[in-house]
């Protein structure tokens, strides 16, 4: 067996955000037992669906436009969209699975129907996503990583950037947001070769927040912490 594959098939990569935080409540191991089954987009991991074959979302989100959430952290921003959006299908990606068990409580209140979570990392969810098939992407505050010999974790990177191509339609929108400056400049130097325009004048001014921004856990920590916001729109050519 390669040294680079897992015994599934998966190939190796590195994983370095956290999985699990503090303690998960009695309430959110219930949620996590009784709702990951059913809000699941189809088979993406590895062992499921060792061959890679794209799911059917079609069969998921029958005729609607399907969005994106990389990285949804707590939630706010997913199930309010879902909720502003309700003819649209959402899919959720998040790794940190106490941040996933915060979704599902918002979910439960918000009682939408129009969401899909994967509670894993998002490069196994391009996988197996259909050439060309997202309508709009978001990546709201992505992990800083601000040391120098760690930019290229950071999800601005070949290995994101070439299949989030892949997976947009042309003309979709890609949203990034963050509070880091150095992350600004690495997007604005990555994504355009990557297949993307930059919309510089969309928001108006890269400091207001799209028109239907909701707020999110990090970006008021942000704002406690005396960091600027920057709301940046792409389309994929
Ligand atoms: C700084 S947090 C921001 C969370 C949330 N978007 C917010 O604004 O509050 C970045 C999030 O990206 C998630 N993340 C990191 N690598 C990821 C990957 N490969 N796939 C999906 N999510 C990832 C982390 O687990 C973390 O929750």
């Amino acid at each position: 067996m390669s040294k680079s594959k897992h015994p599934s098939g998966a190939p190796w990569r590195n994983f370095y955000g956290r999985f699990r935080g503090k303690t998960i409540r009695a309430a959110q191991h219930e949620y996590l037992e009784n709702d990951l089954g059913r809000l699941s987009p189809g088979p993406v991991s590895w062992e499921e669906n060792p061959d890679r074959v794209p799911l059917d979302l079609n069969a998921l989100f029958p005729d609607r436009e399907i969005w994106l959430e990389i990285g949804f952290g707590g939630g706010e921003h997913l199930v309010h969209m879902a909720q502003t959006y309700p003819d649209i299908g959402l899919i959720g990606c998040e790794p940190f699975v106490n941040g996933v068990a915060m979704l599902l409580g918002k979910i439960r209140k918000a009682r939408v129907s129009n969401l899909a979570v994967h509670p894993g990392d998002v490069r196994d969810l391009f996988d197996v996503l259909p050439d060309e098939s997202l309508s709009k992407v978001f990546l709201n505050y992505p992990d800083p990583w601000p040391k120098t010999r760690h930019h290229r974790r950071r999800f601005v990177t070949p290995e994101h950037l070439a299949p989030l191509h892949r997976v947009m339609k042309t003309g979709a929108e890609l949203r990034v947001a963050t509070d880091i400056e150095d992350y600004v400049r690495q997007t604005l130097q990555q994504v355009p070769p990557h297949g993307f325009t930059w919309q510089a004048a969309h928001p108006a001014d890269w400091r207001a927040p799209w028109p239907d921004w909701q707020s999110t856990r990090y970006e008021q920590k942000a704002l406690r912490e005396g960091r600027t916001p920057h709301y940046l729109t792409f389309t994929r050519d």
